[in-house]
Parts: structure tokens; sequence; C-alpha cells
């Protein structure tokens, strides 16, 4: 794909007029939310789905700029192009069809000549097969006992999705098969996980797209040592979730069933497939699975037809986009008013920042200018009572508000200050928006609040499984059409190889000290050598 640099877009550069006038005092955040129609001029609403932009810092003549911006690099057209299955990550020479694993229509979608929905839909058939007969407990441990908990070996994309729509669900519904999650290499993420389970009990799920992963095969070595500890037979115990022709797709593997994931499907774009498919069916039946693929759909649906204007991630990918590169803000806070969206920061953490942050256009041309900010973030209030200091008085970020209208605890609550617990929620979420846009002024300067800070709510009926598809696939949505408008490819990862390859030397010293092989610290960079000195000395 060719196509011009960012910053040559005429839009662009229009926009960079525009934002010199964002320093004077009628175009203070105080100012701009008191203009007439202001929250109806700036949100947008579908079914379950309300988002308000009106505490951004932008006016008419800017979002217009910014949708004609969209139009110019036919971001739409992208997106169209995604869905519809043609080779979009060219750098890895792959189409991005994660929409397909919840693409409920009829339409065929063809790659290479075969339509993938009949593979997915085998996919998911087999998932459903396996998830139930587990659940009538015609699937048993290798002592025949049933199982009662899953843990999950797999990183990166092949875990947080899945952990972040875990965790908001089970809420809500409690599972049937408790999941535990092994992504670190780490020994004591292993050590704390078998406190939690009885291993006759327990099945090991591993998901990797590659099945190369170090961390993902070092800790599927310690779940086989410890199977084989517990007499336990590891035919009966261990699933594997990873793609066609992988080292880990082989028949003859001892394992109790196999489910492919596929390569035309980017692993933080994965928990729509048996990702997310196999461990969250086991945990909640695959009729709740759907209920969320239904929810992602609902949205992949309204970012592919509503107009640019109308179009709740594009706009939202605009408005990121405003923020980062013509207000220079470095930083993004994802903050829900929910506990169970607890992990919803740092699933998106890797979603948004390994999709966007790339220093190459599509094109192969250095980029000179923002791609992406940094994302983090933490449930309210808790966040109140943590950075919230820095947001309302340090360098200022945009924030991210979620709110949930309604709870899942709906039993006896107690009224404290006249209120609800839910309700005082709300309240905070709301206080907090409208302290960071108008901000109080004070002859003290360690009260003065400069507010024209940025934040934008979302809000959802509840945590039901369609609204947590519909968050999720909204975020999707918004990374690739942020990714498309920069002109960048949101779909590959080279940045996360070097520390690999790096790291692959010094385990090779390691391997060849614990083989009493030739190993030479000495010629190791000083800081290395002092690492791993200390680190076989075993103190400092
Ligand atoms: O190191 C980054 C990464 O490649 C992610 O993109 C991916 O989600 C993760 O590692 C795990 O990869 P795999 O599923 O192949 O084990």
């Amino acid at each position: 794909m060719s196509r011009l640099k960012l910053t040559n877009y005429h839009s662009y550069k229009e926009l960079l007029e525009l934002s010199k006038k964002m320093v004077k005092k009628n175009y203070h955040l105080k100012n701009l939310i008191r203009r007439p129609d202001r929250l109806n001029q700036f949100s947008i609403r579908i079914d379950n789905f309300f988002y308000d932009f009106s505490k951004q810092r932008i006016e008419e003549t800017i979002l217009k700029e910014l949708v004609q911006l969209a139009r110019e690099v036919k971001a739409k057209d992208e997106f169209l192009k995604m869905i519809s299955g043609e080779i979009i990550n060219v750098t890895e020479n792959r189409a991005a069809l994660h929409t397909a694993t919840r693409d409920f229509t009829k339409i065929p979608i063809f790659l290479n000549g075969a339509d993938i929905k009949l593979e997915i839909n085998r996919v998911n058939e087999q998932i459903k097969m396996f998830s139930s007969k587990t659940h009538q407990k015609m699937i048993k441990g290798s002592t025949g006992k049933d199982f009662t908990d899953a843990v999950i070996i797999g990183i990166g994309g092949s875990y947080l999705g899945c952990e972040f729509v875990f965790n908001a669900l089970k809420h809500s519904i409690k599972p049937k098969i408790d999941l535990h999650f092994l992504p670190n290499v780490d020994i004591d993420n292993f050590g704390q996980i078998i406190k939690e389970i009885d291993p006759e009990t327990c099945l090991w799920i591993v998901i990797s797209k590659t099945y190369t992963t170090t961390e993902t095969l070092a800790n599927l070595e310690q779940a086989l040592l410890f199977l084989k500890e517990h007499h336990l037979d590891p035919a009966k115990h261990l699933v594997t979730v990873t793609s066609k022709g992988s080292p880990g797709d082989n028949p003859s593997n001892p394992v109790l069933a196999s489910f492919h994931m596929f390569d035309f499907i980017g692993g933080r774009y994965s928990v729509s497939s048996a990702v997310g498919g196999v461990p969250l069916s086991l945990a909640f039946g695959h009729d709740v699975f759907i209920r969320f693929l239904k929810g992602c759909h609902e949205m992949d649906v309204h970012a592919s037809n509503a107009s640019e204007e109308k179009n709740i991630p594009l706009v939202s990918a605009l408005i990121s986009i405003w923020n980062s590169n013509f207000l220079g803000y470095a930083a993004q806070a994802i903050i829900p008013y929910c506990s169970a969206l607890s992990r919803l920061a740092p699933h998106i953490q890797q979603l948004y920042m390994e999709s966007i942050g790339k220093g190459t256009t599509i094109n192969g041309e250095p980029t000179d200018y923002k791609t992406g900010a940094i994302i983090f973030g933490e449930p309210g209030t808790n966040a109140q009572h943590s950075f919230f200091q820095f947001a309302h008085q340090g360098s200022p970020f945009p924030v991210e508000f979620i709110g949930v209208v309604n709870p899942i605890y709906t039993k006896n609550q107690a009224i404290s200050k006249g209120v609800y617990n839910h309700q005082e929620l709300w309240a905070n979420m709301i206080a907090q928006a409208q302290a960071l846009a108008v901000g109080k002024d004070d002859e003290d300067k360690a009260k003065y609040f400069t507010g024209n800070r940025p934040s934008s709510t979302i809000i959802v009926n509840d945590l039901t499984p369609e609204s947590i598809g519909m968050l999720l696939s909204f975020y999707e949505a918004r990374t690739v059409y942020e990714g498309f408008i920069l002109g960048v490819n949101p779909f590959d990862q080279f940045g996360v190889e070097l520390g690999k390859i790096l790291a692959s030397d010094i385990r090779n010293q390691i391997r060849m000290k614990n083989t009493n092989a030739a190993y030479d610290f000495d010629s190791l960079d000083p800081a290395v050598k002092f690492y791993l000195d200390t680190l076989f000395k075993g103190s400092l």
C-alpha cells in the first residue's frame, strides 16, 4: 500500500494551524464546555454504548477537519479492506481477520480461494463440544475426577484479552471451571498457582500462536514436570490452542484436545478466536462466549457502517491523534469506574501500544510524527487515591472514564452520606471529569488547578457478555483506525524482537555454566557479568 506521509495531507496541515488557537483563553475547556448544546454535539450514542467527547479540547472546525483527515487517508476503506480479507498486514503478508471470528452474517470471506468462516465455525463447534462434554463430566482427569480448574499457559496476546474478559464476567457469572493465568516465566507465578489448584482436577491449556515463545515453552515444561510428579497423564490434562503447522500442532502430541488459531488473526486481536473461546467456554459455557461474540459483532457492524462523524471508534482514534500529535500529550489513562474492568487497561496497553508504537510508516519511511501514546490505568475511585494528584496538577494527560449504569450486585445496599455505593462511584466519576476540565483558581498556588485537562466518558448499561464484547471490539476498532490514519501497520510487532535476541545470547551463557561447558562471563558487558555473577552467587 502506498500513501502519503501523514504530515503531507492537507487536513493535517490545517489541523496544525487550528491547534495554535487552543492556547487562547476562550478555548480553555471551562469555556468550551459551557457552549450551548456541547454534550449533544460532541457525543455519539448507539444501542448500549455512549461516547462523550465533549470534554476534549476541540470545537466544530477541529472535529470537521479531523473527520476530513480520516476521509483523506481513506480510513474507512482500509477498515472495509481489513474485514473483507485483503492482505492488509503487508510487512507479514497476511490478512487481519479477527472480525471474521464474530461475523454472524451468511456472507463468506474468501482467503486463498477458501471461505475461512467454514474453518472458524468448525473450530467453534469443536470448542462447543469440548466445553459441554467437560461440563457434563464426560471428560475427566487421569484419576477419573471432574475438572474444576484450568491454568492458561500463554503470554501477551495469548493471555491478556482472555484474562480481561474472564475477570469482567466472573463478577456476574459463576465460573463452572475456574481459570488461572500463567504468563510469566517467573517461577513464583507457577508456585502461586499450584497452591490454588488440585492437580487431579486441573486442565493445562497451552495457548501460543507460534508455539516458540520462550516463556510459554518453559512453563509447559514446568507443567509437564508437575504432572509427572503427581503421576498424572499429560494426555488427559493438556490442551493446546495453536496455529496449524506450528511445533505444537503435532497430532502425535499426547494432548486431551487441540484447537487451531489462524495466521490471519494477530495475537493481541485474538480474544474472539479459540484463544478466548476455549478458556472462556470452559469457564462460563459456550453460550456465554457466543453472547460475547455477538457484542463484538455489534460494534464491528457500527465500526464498518457508521459515517466518519458518527463512528465511535473512528472519532475516538481521531481524538487520540489530535491529543498526541497536535496538543502534545504523551500518555492516556483508561479509568473504568468498575472493578470488574480492572484488567482492561493492561489488555489495551498491549493491544494499542504493540499496534501503534511504530517508528516506520507502512511505506517503510521513518515516522516524523507521534505514533500513539503511553496507555495506563486503574479502576476509579482507586485511581483518585493513587495518581490523580498528578492528573490534576502534574503534567497533563487525557483520561478515558468508563461508567456502567447498572452494577451487578443488587442485594441490600447501605446508605452512606445519603447515597448508595454505586451512586457514590458515579458522583466521583462525573466530578473528576469536571474538575479536570474546569480547574480552580486560588490565591494559594498549591491549591490552584489549571484545569483544561481533557477527558472522554464511555457509558455502557451493564456488564453482560454482550457489553464486554462491545467494549473489547470498540478498542480493537479504535486501535486499527488509529493505525490506518497514522499510516503505520497496526498488525506487526518487530519491536519486541531485539530484546528476545539479546536474552538468547545471555541464556546461552547461563546454559553453558549450568552444563559445565566453556562459558565466559568475563567477555560480557561488565553490567551483564555483574548481574549473572549475582544470580549464581545467590546474593548481592
Ligand atoms: O512478544 C510479543 C508476542 O509476539 C505477542 O505479539 C504475542 O501475542 C505474544 O508474543 C505471544 O506469542 P505466541 O502466541 O506466539 O506465544
